[in-house]
């Protein structure tokens, strides 16, 4: 099966599962709720400071996000790129106005240089499962963006799911694993590779807790994927009480594969 193969089959499934809901490609409602609210909190900021007139969403699902951005933000101009057919069918039938979703591949974006001022990845470049193609396409999220352009780029490091293995292994619990679709960022890899086009946003120097750092989900992971299993030795449950209970604690180290980059154009 090559790349195209898995993805499109994987997303197919998941389109005929889930449709519109906010639990395609994403089960947990609290990281599902943490992406959308942080993305939500770092427009607010960004248009606090300068005007925003374009946005664009790539890998957008089924637009989940984007009927979300076109609530908060009636007057920019919204765009999705998706690469699953069937994902490009749920979003158009959203019918979010103003908002044209197109089909094609993060590797090769059918879009003029500097056409965007902030653009958006939520779970997506990991789904390109070559190191050489992932590069290309933070290359090509660069481009697309006007200079002072922001890329808000929420993804998967190895880093975070080193040290929640680290910790499940101290209370008994096997190790998880990537998903068999995805290729996680290398952290190191992932710095070296944004450098030249784009200078990381450091967040945290507002002191303000709404604002997301890289380990923004780090607690919630730690709670739902250590605790939680350690205590009820069943496998992964999503939404539960005990977790949910949890979730007003701040982000305290780093055990969430899933992170928030803020990334200004250079
Ligand atoms: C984990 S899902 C996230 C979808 C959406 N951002 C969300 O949060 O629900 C990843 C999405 O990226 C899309 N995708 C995978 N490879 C892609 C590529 N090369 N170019 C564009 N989109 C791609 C998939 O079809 C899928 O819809």
């Amino acid at each position: 099966m090559t790349y195209s193969d898995v993805i499109l089959e994987h997303y197919r499934k998941e389109a005929e599962e889930h449709g519109k809901d906010a639990s395609s490609t994403m089960k947990d409602e609290i990281t599902r709720g943490r992406e959308i609210a942080s993305v939500l909190r770092v427009l607010d900021l960004l248009r606090s400071r300068a005007p925003v007139t374009g946005i664009l969403d790539v890998g957008c699902g089924n637009a989940y996000l984007l009927e979300v951005l076109r609530k908060n933000h009636p007057q920019v101009a919204l765009t999705g790129l998706e690469y699953t057919p069937e994902m490009v069918e749920i979003a158009r039938g959203r019918g979010v106005s103003d908002c044209t979703v197109v089909q094609g591949d993060v590797r090769a974006l059918p879009f003029a240089d500097g056409a965007f001022d902030v653009a958006i990845t939520e779970r997506c470049i990991i789904n390109v499962m070559d190191r050489g193609h992932q590069a290309d396409s933070l290359r090509e999220m660069a481009r697309v963006l006007a200079r002072g352009g922001h890329y808000l780029c929420i993804e998967a490091f190895t880093d975070g799911l080193a040290e929640l293995n680290q910790a499940r292994a101290e209370l008994g619990l096997p190790p998880n694993d990537m998903p068999y679709h995805n290729l996680w960022f290398d952290k190191a890899w992932f710095l070296d590779t944004i450098a030249p086009d784009f200078e990381v946003v450091d967040l945290s120097t507002h002191r303000d807790p709404t604002l997301p750092t890289p380990n923004f989900l780090s607690s919630h992971y730690f709670i739902s994927r250590v605790l939680y299993p350690a205590i009820t030795k069943a496998p992964i449950v999503y939404n539960t009480h005990l977790v949910k209970f949890f979730s007003f604690l701040p982000p305290i180290g780093n055990y969430a594969a899933i992170q928030f980059y803020l990334l200004r154009r250079k």
